[in-house]
């Protein structure tokens, strides 16, 4: 199954992935997390992503595409792979389809995850990370067994850089004028379907269990 996951910041695109990706083995590629990668090591990606993703922009399309039609090179992309917050502009999204001909493979689903402003300020602002091992938690919906701990290396919590109050603002603005309109791009294409990302993170994921179920995706 492939898949791209589509939708504002903080409308669970990565809690969504990082599930199916362990229900269905199949890999979860974010390029957020890629870059944030490349950040920690101080790649050279790296060094020139930083600067647009502190202020909340979009990475230039060159950097991030280049990232992802290497990454789906790999071999354990053969049985399928989830896209987590790419593409995020027409541009990236044409360049991805001309990369998927080349490779002789298509796009099962698109799903867009349809959330509220609100409750993406909300996610976003109380969103806690593990720097260590990537663990997403938030402090009220899905808060860590000790308070601002990683459950899963004991690592101390951080908040984003990028989830201040003004960053996040700009995300939401970018997004609004530059990724919106590739919901219309997949409509055109016949390849989206929307879930609400406002509901539960269990209810979210029976939507996209069924959805995948009653397709024959899986
Ligand atoms: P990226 O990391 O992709 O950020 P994003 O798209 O803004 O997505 P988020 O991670 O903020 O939100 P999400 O939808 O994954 O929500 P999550 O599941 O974490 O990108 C960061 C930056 O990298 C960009 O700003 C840009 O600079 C750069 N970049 C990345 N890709 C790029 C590209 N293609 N082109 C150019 N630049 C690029 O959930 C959020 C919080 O809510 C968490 O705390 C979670 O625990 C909680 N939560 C999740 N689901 C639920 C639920 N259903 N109910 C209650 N709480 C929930």
């Amino acid at each position: 199954m492939r898949l791209i996951l589509l939708g504002p910041p903080g409308a669970g695109k990565g809690t969504q992935a990082s599930a199916l990706s362990n229900k269905y083995s199949i890999p979860h590629i974010s390029t957020g997390e890629i870059l944030r990668e490349a950040v920690r090591k101080g790649d050279p990606v790296g060094v020139k992503a930083k600067a647009f993703m502190d202020k909340g922009e979009l990475v230039p399309d060159e950097i991030v595409t280049e990232i992802v039609v290497d990454r789906l090179r790999e071999d354990d992309t053969k049985k399928g792979f989830i896209l987590d917050g790419f593409p995020r502009t027409r541009v990236q999204a044409e360049s991805l389809d001309s990369s998927l001909k080349e490779y002789g493979i298509k796009i099962d689903r698109v799903v867009y995850f349809d959330t509220s402003a609100s409750v993406s300020i909300e996610r976003l602002s109380g969103r806690r990370v593990c720097p260590k091992c990537g663990g997403n938690f938030h402090l009220r919906n899905i808060p860590p067994k000790q308070e601002g701990i990683c459950d899963d290396c004991g690592t101390s919590l951080i908040q984003r850089e990028d989830d201040k109050e003004g960053t996040v603002k700009n995300r939401l603005r970018v997004y609004e004028e530059k990724t919106r309109s590739l919901i219309d791009y997949y409509k055109e294409k016949g390849s989206l379907k929307t879930v609400s990302g406002d509901q539960e993170v269990e209810g979210v994921l029976e939507n996209l269990s069924r959805m995948f179920v009653d397709e024959k995706l899986v």
